[in-house]
C-alpha cells in the first residue's frame, strides 16, 4: 500500500501528459475509432475545451492529498485547489457534459459520461462550499469522492485496453467501459472519505 498514493500520482501525470501531447501536436482521435475522429472533428471547441480543461485537474489534483504540501505551504494547496476546481473540474467537467451528449457507444455511453459529469460537477461544488464554511472534514470527504472521478480518465485507459484484451469488441466495451471507469472509484472515494484522516493508506507517503 505504500506505493499506492505515488501510483496515483504517476498514473495521473502520465494520462495528463497522454492527453496534451496527443491533443496538443496531432489531429483530433487519431488513434481511436473513426466515428470518434469524425465527431471530434465536428465538435472541436467542446473537446479541446474538455481535454486541455480536464487535464488540468489530473495535473493539479493529486497533490492536494499531500499532507506535507499542505503543512509546509498551505496558500499553495489553495491556489492549487482553485485551480483544480475552476479548470479542471469546472471547464473539464461543462465540457465534459457537452461531449457526452455526442459521445460515441449510443445512449448507455452517453448516459454513463454525463452522469460521471454531473457526479463531477456536483461534487466539485460540494467540496468548495463546504471549505468556504470552513468545514475541513467534509471538504476532504467530498474531495476524496471529487478527485476519485477525476480518476476515471486513468481507470478508463487502463480497462478499455483489458475489455478489448478479453475479447470484446470496441462497440461494447466503449459504453461498458463508460460506466465501468468511474462507479468503482466513486465507491472508493466514498470509502476513503468515511476513514478518519490519516487512518487510509492511499497518501501514507506524504504523510512524513
Ligand atoms: C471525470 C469526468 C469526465 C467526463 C464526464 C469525460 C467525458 C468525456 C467524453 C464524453 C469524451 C468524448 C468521448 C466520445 O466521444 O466517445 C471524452 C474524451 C476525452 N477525455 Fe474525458 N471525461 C472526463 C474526464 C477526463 C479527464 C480528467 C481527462 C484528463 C486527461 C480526460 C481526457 C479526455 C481525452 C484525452 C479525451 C479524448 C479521447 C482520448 O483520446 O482518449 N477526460 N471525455
Amino acid at each position: 500500500m505504500r506505493l499506492a498514493y505515488p501510483s496515483v500520482v504517476l498514473l495521473s501525470l502520465g494520462v495528463a501528459a497522454y492527453a496534451l501531447v496527443l491533443y496538443g501536436f496531432f489531429p483530433p482521435g487519431m488513434a481511436l475509432h473513426p466515428d470518434m475522429r469524425a465527431n471530434f472533428e465536428a465538435q472541436r471547441i467542446g473537446l479541446y475545451l474538455h481535454v486541455f480543461g480536464a487535464s488540468c485537474a489530473l495535473l493539479f489534483g493529486p497533490w492536494q492529498f499531500s499532507r506535507r504540501l499542505r503543512a509546509a505551504r498551505p496558500a499553495v494547496h489553495r491556489w492549487l485547489g482553485r485551480a483544480y476546481l475552476l479548470l479542471g473540474v469546472g471547464v473539464g467537467g461543462m465540457s465534459g457534459l457537452y461531449m457526452a451528449f455526442h459521445a460515441f457507444g449510443g445512449l448507455p455511453a452517453r448516459l454513463g459520461f454525463g452522469v460521471l459529469a454531473l457526479c463531477w460537477l456536483a461534487s466539485g461544488w460540494l467540496a468548495y462550499r463546504a471549505i468556504r464554511r470552513g468545514d475541513v472534514a467534509l471538504h476532504r470527504r467530498w474531495m476524496l469522492i471529487n478527485f476519485a472521478l477525476s480518476f476515471a480518465a486513468v481507470t478508463l485507459r487502463l480497462e478499455l485496453p483489458l475489455l478489448m484484451l478479453a475479447g470484446l469488441p470496441f462497440v461494447i466495451a466503449y459504453p461498458l467501459v463508460s460506466w465501468l471507469c468511474w462507479l468503482p472509484n466513486l465507491w472508493f472515494g466514498w470509502r476513503l472519505g468515511r476513514m478518519p484522516a490519516g487512518t487510509q493508506s492511499m497518501p501514507a507517503r506524504s504523510r512524513a
